[in-house]
């Protein structure tokens, strides 16, 4: 398996984890009312901007969950799902950077309880 090195491979990633997303049946229902071909290159691009420094990101991403009613274990479920697909496609070093940045991440969204 290779490393994440592109946009289009993020494009790739992103779409294969919104799969499973809209398929979860705990979290899945946070996603479905959403346009995803305006959500999903939101998407691409913050991680294109986290993982090969490609600018584009001009989402706000605290503004974007503060209104979601979220608890811990649904950000553990997303944590899992997201794990789940960077390791099922990709190997390396930014393969670790999206786990680990993702972990981070949830940890400044996370609810406590
Ligand atoms: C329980 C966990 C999560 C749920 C249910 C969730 C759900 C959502 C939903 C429904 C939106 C759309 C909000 C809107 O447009 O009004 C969104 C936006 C977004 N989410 Fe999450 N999210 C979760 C965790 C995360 C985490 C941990 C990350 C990153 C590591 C992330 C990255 C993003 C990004 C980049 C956007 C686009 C924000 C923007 O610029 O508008 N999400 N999320």
């Amino acid at each position: 398996m290779k490393d994440i090195e592109t946009y289009t491979e993020i494009e790739d990633f992103v779409k294969k984890f919104y799969k499973k997303l809209l398929l979860d049946a705990q979290i899945g229902h946070f996603f479905q009312e959403l346009n995803l071909e305006s959500h999903l290159p939101q998407v691409a691009d913050f991680w294109a901007f986290i993982l090969i420094d490609q600018a584009g990101y001009s989402g706000n991403m605290m503004t974007a969950h503060s209104k979601l009613d979220l608890s811990k274990s649904d950000f553990e479920q997303w944590l899992k799902l997201f794990h789940e697909t960077i390791r099922e496609n990709f190997e390396g070093t930014k393969a670790s950077l999206a786990i680990e940045r993702s972990t981070l991440i949830a940890l400044t969204l996370k609810p406590k309880s």
